[in-house]
């Protein structure tokens, strides 16, 4: 059977497959399905210094291809995280990462200095989330901006830190390069693209923001190219989401130089799809006869 076996930021990760943030809860639920431990890492609901109950009005609106959320950051807040859901998380003996979001550098910084005293192995740090009102994905979308609070979070912070990126960017070369020039470890991308729908029969958006974030299976196209270019224009390892439904869609994200990759909306659809996911990138190797993800990673 084929080594998936990843070593990156000085973390060893069984593999390179991970679940992604707001997808997958803290675990829990996913964990009375499966074992979940097969997965290379579970990235946490994005967590704010404060609780959030999240947006009112409708949350997820399904398209043909794609699922459009706004579900606006709700989650327990990083204190009854570290309390209650972290020692849940580490008994899934798999690699935990915090998602991190905020709306000011403050809460940015508070939640930071309160996830350093922890066991959690790798930071996340969403300067991408399109569905709060303020921050969020403001940290996102011009680079200086994003260069001052990586630079910031970066020389507070005593983890490994994976900065989440936009697709809503202006540049997302020089959001990426801004974002390695101010420290990150390495680079996630992408999160939701910036979408809206209708209720014909209500004649109004149905999202109380009208805006939302889309995901599944049509932003893939989209997440493939931006994770090529932004390969292609830093040094630091990419981790790389967006769509991915199968083992196909995993071995083109590491074609185009993806050392991770995340899965998000597709455990939706199949909530065990991870197991699929592994198993099929394992069989593609064993039949290709590659024995190491390294003899194809960027070699598009
Ligand atoms: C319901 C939902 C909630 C999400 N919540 C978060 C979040 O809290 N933090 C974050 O960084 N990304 C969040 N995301 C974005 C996903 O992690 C991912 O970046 C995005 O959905 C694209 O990947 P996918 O097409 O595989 O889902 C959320 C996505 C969905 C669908």
């Amino acid at each position: 059977m084929a080594n998936l076996k990843t070593k990156v930021m000085g973390i060893e990760f069984k593999n390179p497959i991970l679940a992604a943030s707001g997808t997958f809860g803290f675990g829990e639920e996913y964990s009375q399905i499966y074992d979940i431990s097969i997965l290379g890492g579970i990235c946490s609901k994005g967590l704010t210094l404060n609780p959030k109950q999240g947006n009112k009005g409708t949350r997820l609106w399904e398209t043909p291809m794609g699922l459009i959320n706004s579900i606006g950051l709700q989650n327990p807040g990083v204190d009854i995280f570290i309390k209650e859901e972290l020692p849940k998380m580490k008994s899934f003996n798999t690699i935990i990462i915090a998602n991190l979001g905020g709306n000011t550098e403050e809460e940015y910084l508070e939640g930071i200095s309160k996830l350093n005293n922890t066991d959690v192995d790798l930071i996340e740090l969403n300067i991408s989330c399109p569905n709060v009102k303020s921050g969020g994905m403001a940290f996102g979308v011009k680079s200086d901006i994003a260069h001052k609070i990586v630079s910031k979070v970066k020389k507070n912070c005593n983890k490994p830190l994976m900065v989440k990126l936009s697709p809503n960017a202006e540049n997302i070369s020089e959001m990426a390069i801004a974002c390695e020039a101010a420290g990150a470890d390495s680079i996630s991308l992408i999160n939701t693209v910036k979408a809206m729908a209708i209720d014909i029969k209500k004649r109004k958006p149905v999202f109380d923001n009208i805006y939302a974030g889309l995901s599944g299976p049509c932003v893939k196209p989209i997440a493939l190219r931006m994770v090529h270019e932004v390969v292609k224009s830093v040094n630091i390892p990419v981790c790389g989401l967006g769509g991915i439904m199968s083992s196909r869609d995993v071995i083109e994200f590491i074609m185009v130089g993806a050392t991770l990759v995340q899965i998000g909306t597709s455990n939706f659809i199949k909530p065990d799809i991870a197991v699929d996911i592994i198993d099929g990138v394992s069989e593609f190797m064993d039949i290709e006869g590659i024995n190491s993800l390294d003899e194809i990673r960027g070699i598009i």
